[in-house]
């Protein structure tokens, strides 16, 4: 007998576990620095529509799959299949999502893992470890293994206590905290000289910048940030009752998303302008703004250094802030695969997780190794290929291959008078037909 499912105990358990895994290093650099790069708010208003005319539609179709299965991904789509080919293709899409999620956390532990080594390294100085601190700015190999394993570690500990009291309780102690941590940042910032020219960079549009390259930009990085294509939000609604509304919650989840992601933005663009006008090179040789890693592990660590005691304080807070995170979605992530093994293979929870997350470890490892030619080949194949091509896959079976009386069926659960509002006309032919050919469309582009 294996053990009974776990369950959400509350929507604010699922709110919180759910908009955990959205809002990451995502949100709090990825969304900033590409509206940095590209067109300020054109970026921001590009990203607000595809975030919730395409990316929520996609989620819907995760979460109304995941809490009607009850499953994992490979379970949850053979179930709703209708025949041997398109269970065939079920079980294919649900193993292709459970690679793409643990090659996602494979190269997510390494950058988490660089938050953790920047995280304690204050705490080093502070206490008088002059080596211990240089060795955790060095960023060597034998440091980055030791941080990704660290980090890698804490996600797994959090897996093998469960949904209700691993996910669900990390996620509403994290969640709340990196709000605050937040505000905090973004007031200390916006006193500081410099900031003002770093939001009007932010936050006036240039549309120039609004090119199908900037659509496709914001396409992935909304992707992305909702955690979809890789099953994360499916294995997360099959752990939710069916007391609540689906739309609802989804709407929620998105609308956190965005708002973090936006919130996000109002401390990472103000703060490289103060680093600018405290002496810090925040342009490349060529001009270009510094939106990569030399962003994160200099520019800001150099802004930080220019604070004096106070520095010490929001270096601390501004690393916690990105631990905190990455860790809500990490866990996500790992979910995914062990969810599987539980389930298909039988194997218990606690056992599950140290062998499935010590197998992401060893690929974590290699690219560690290999970073230069293998770190940029994992984030592409998982965000550029892997996440669009999951996402039609999911949209299809949705929207063509699963029976529809049985989805609308699951959608009515929890919200009873659902066929009065706006989401029941629109989104089942919606997921259907505009939200595949849209993805399509983008992805064709970018590979093109
Ligand atoms: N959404 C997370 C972020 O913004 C990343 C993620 C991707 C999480 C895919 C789970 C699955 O950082």
């Amino acid at each position: 007998m294996s053990a009974p499912r776990g369950q959400f105990t509350s929507n604010i358990g699922f709110l919180m576990a759910a908009a955990g895994s959205a809002v990451g290093l995502g949100n709090i650099w990825g969304f900033p620095t590409k509206a940095a790069s590209n067109g300020g708010a054109a970026f921001v208003v590009a990203y607000l529509f595809l975030a919730f005319a395409l990316a929520y539609p996609a989620l819907m179709a995760e979460l109304t799959i995941g809490r009607h299965a009850r499953r994992n991904m490979v379970q949850a789509l053979r179930s709703i299949s209708n025949g041997p080919i398109s269970r065939f293709f079920g079980g294919l899409t649900g193993f292709g999502g459970i690679l793409v999620a643990s090659l996602i956390l494979s190269f997510y532990a390494i950058v988490a893992g660089w938050m953790v080594a920047h995280l304690a390294e204050p705490f080093a100085s502070l206490f008088g470890a002059q080596e211990a601190a240089q060795w955790l700015s060095s960023n060597s190999v034998d440091r980055n293994l030791i941080m990704t394993a660290i980090f890698s570690g804490l996600t797994m500990l959090i897996i093998a206590s469960g949904v209700e009291k691993g996910i669900e309780r990390w996620s509403t102690l994290l969640m709340p905290s990196l709000i605050i941590l937040l505000l905090l940042l973004i007031c200390y910032v916006l006193t500081q000289p410099g900031a003002l020219t770093g939001l009007e960079v932010y936050l006036m549009p240039n549309f120039d910048h609004f090119t199908p390259d900037l659509l496709i930009s914001a396409m992935g990085q909304a992707f992305f940030s909702l955690s979809l294509g890789v099953g994360t939000m499916l294995i997360y609604g099959s752990y939710l009752s069916q007391q609540e509304s689906l739309p609802r919650l989804g709407a929620l989840v998105t609308l956190i998303d965005v708002g973090i992601a936006f919130t996000a933005g109002l401390l990472i663009l103000p703060a490289m302008y103060v680093a600018q006008e405290a002496g810090t090179q925040i342009f490349s040789a060529e001009g270009v703004l510094i939106a990569g890693p030399d962003l994160i592990l200099q520019v800001l660590p150099a802004l930080f250094d220019t604070m004096g005691e106070a520095g010490v304080f929001v270096s601390i807070a501004f690393f916690a802030l990105m631990v905190i995170a990455s860790l809500t979605s990490s866990i996500s992530m790992l979910e995914v695969p062990v969810a599987f093994s539980i389930e298909n293979l039988n194997i218990p929870r606690r056992i599950a997780t140290p062998i499935v997350g010590l197998i992401i470890f060893g690929v974590s490892s290699g690219i560690i190794f290999y970073f230069d030619s293998l770190f940029l080949l994992a984030v592409t194949i998982s965000t550029e290929y892997g996440q669009p091509l999951l996402g039609i896959a999911l949209c299809i079976f949705a929207g063509w291959i699963w029976r529809r009386d049985q989805l609308l069926a699951e959608l009515k659960k929890g919200h009873e008078d659902i066929e009065h509002t706006l989401f029941w006309k629109i989104w089942p032919w919606y997921v259907r037909i505009v939200c595949p050919l849209l993805i399509l469309t983008a992805f064709v582009q970018s590979v093109v």
